[in-house]
């Protein structure tokens, strides 16, 4: 597995493209949700050591197929229209749910999970951003970089790159331009 494969609007997988090894992702938000082994494990590992500084995270949407994200994606354009569609959610083929690599994280608060925006100000949301690298994850559509991975701000949407997680943090950068830099 390729852990740093690139997945966006110019770089689209086939209808076919599915994960060779997903596993039950142990959600306990929702049942059912599927990951690449591999990121299952390191999430497991990032849950736990926030859950050591009173922090409890799970996990709201992992891996998506082809169809479930044409779904997803033309309920949002009926509902919003294009332009606010276009910047939120993928075509069907162009996101990287498909790879079976990214996690949509949610944060308990007394019981309940809180998503998407719902987290954006939390001092658990900026300890992940800060600490998911260590695990191999990336926070892959950041606030100030929406021209370069053309979507809005996702401060609940991570990215398993594996090794290379840390020197994209460090240097801030998107997995865009990370490849971009080793074209060079
Ligand atoms: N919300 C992200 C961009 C996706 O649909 O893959
Ligand atoms: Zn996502």
């Amino acid at each position: 597995m390729d852990y740093s494969i690139l997945v966006n609007k110019d770089n689209p997988l086939p209808r076919a493209s599915i994960p060779t090894d997903l596993v039950d992702a142990g959600s306990l938000y929702k049942d059912n949700i599927k990951i690449d082994r591999t990121v299952k494990e390191e999430f497991d590992k990032l849950k736990t050591l926030a859950s050591q500084y009173g922090y409890h995270i799970d996990i709201e949407s992992g891996y998506r197929d082809y169809d479930y994200q044409e779904k997803i994606y033309n309920h949002l354009l009926e509902e919003k229209g294009f332009s606010y569609a276009i910047t939120r959610i993928a075509e069907p083929g162009k996101s990287e749910h498909q790879t079976g690599l990214a996690i949509d994280f949610c944060v308990y608060d007394n019981g309940k999970c809180y998503i998407e925006h719902e987290i954006e100000d939390l001092p658990v949301t900026k300890w992940i951003h800060q600490n998911a690298h260590r695990y191999g994850f990336i926070l892959r559509y950041p606030e100030g970089k929406e021209d370069i991975t053309k979507y809005s701000y996702e401060p609940w949407h991570l990215r398993y790159v594996g090794d290379i997680a840390s020197y994209i943090y460090n240097h801030n950068l998107t997995l865009e331009e990370y490849k971009n830099s080793l074209l060079k």
